[in-house]
C-alpha cells in the first residue's frame, strides 16, 4: 500500500501519488516526452503514453530501466488520426483534446496478473475510489484478464463485459496493439441508462478511466497482425477523468488544471 495518506484532490498530487504508487511497484519513473512523437511508425502527435516506448515494445532498442518497467504522466493530443476526440470537444464533458495520461508500462516483464490488481489496488486503496461503483470490460477473446478481475480482484461477473473493438487498443493504422480492460466509473442514473459499459445509450454514466492494454502484436502496414517479441503492458489512465470521479463531478472541467483557466477566461 502506498504512503499517500490524503486522498488526491490536485492535479500535482494525483501525479505525485501516481509516481509514488508505480515507483514502489520498482517502476522507473520517466518524464513526459514530447508531443511530437519520433518513432517511424509513430502518427504525428503523441496520443498516449506509450508513444515514448515504442521502440521497445518492438524490441528494437535494449530497455533502460532495470527491471524493464516505467511510469510516466505523458502529454497527449487527440485532435487528429486514429484516436481523434476533436469532435467531441464542447460537445461532451469527458473529452479534451490535449490531456495528460498516467500510465504504467512493462516491457516483456510483468503481465496481466500484476498489472489488473494494481490498477485496482491505485483506485481502491491510494484514491479510496469505491469499487462497487467501477465496472470492467476485457476483450472477447480474453478470458485470462476475465478471470484475474474475477478471481484475483474479486469484482462480481456481473460488473465485468466483453467487448470486441472497443477492448482492442491500438497506436494508429500501424505500431503495437492488443486487447485491452478497461476500468469504467458509474456516475449514477441521473447521467443515463443502466447496463454497463456495453450500453451505447449509457456513454455519459459509465466514463472510462483507465485502459489496460496487453500490447502482444504488431500491426503492419497491410494490416496484418505478427507477434511481438514479447508480451508487454501499456496502461493508460486519465488524470482529468480521475480528478473529476475524485470531486464527484462528471465535467473534465472541474480538474483544477482546466476550472483554473476557465475561472480566468
Ligand atoms: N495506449 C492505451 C490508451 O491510450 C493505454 O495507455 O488507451
Amino acid at each position: 500500500m502506498s504512503a499517500v495518506l490524503t486522498r488526491p484532490a490536485t492535479a500535482e498530487q494525483l501525479r505525485a501519488a501516481w509516481c509514488e504508487f508505480f515507483a514502489g511497484k520498482a517502476h522507473t519513473v520517466v518524464p513526459s516526452s514530447s508531443l511530437i512523437p519520433t518513432h517511424p511508425s509513430a502518427p504525428m502527435f503523441t496520443n498516449s503514453g506509450m508513444m515514448p516506448f515504442v521502440s521497445y515494445f518492438l524490441g528494437e532498442e535494449p530497455v533502460p530501466y532495470d527491471p524493464p518497467r516505467a511510469a510516466s504522466v505523458q502529454r497527449c493530443v487527440r485532435a487528429g488520426g486514429k484516436h481523434n476526440d476533436l469532435d467531441a470537444i464542447g460537445r461532451s464533458l469527458r473529452h479534451l483534446s490535449f490531456f495528460e495520461m498516467m500510465g504504467n508500462f512493462s516491457f516483456g516483464d510483468y503481465f496481466k496478473s500484476d498489472a489488473i490488481p494494481w490498477a485496482w489496488e491505485f483506485l481502491t486503496e491510494v484514491l479510496g475510489i469505491d469499487g462497487d461503483r467501477l465496472w470492467i470490460t476485457c476483450h472477447l477473446s480474453d478470458d485470462e484478464a476475465e478471470e484475474v478481475w474475477a478471481d484475483s480482484v474479486g469484482v462480481p461477473r456481473d460488473r465485468i463485459q466483453r467487448l470486441d473493438k472497443d477492448n482492442f487498443w491500438e497506436m494508429g493504422e500501424t505500431g503495437p496493439c492488443g486487447p485491452s480492460s478497461e476500468i469504467f466509473w458509474d456516475y449514477g442514473p441521473d447521467l443515463g441508462p443502466a447496463g454497463g459499459p456495453a450500453n451505447p445509450l449509457a456513454e455519459d454514466r459509465y466514463v472510462e478511466i483507465w485502459n489496460l492494454v496487453f500490447t502482444q502484436y504488431f500491426r503492419g502496414i497491410g494490416g496484418e497482425l505478427t507477434d511481438l517479441p514479447k508480451a508487454n503492458v501499456d496502461t493508460g489512465a486519465g488524470l482529468e477523468r480521475i480528478l473529476a470521479v475524485l470531486a464527484g463531478s462528471p465535467s473534465l472541467y472541474s480538474a483544477d488544471v482546466l476550472s483554473l483557466l476557465v475561472e480566468e477566461a
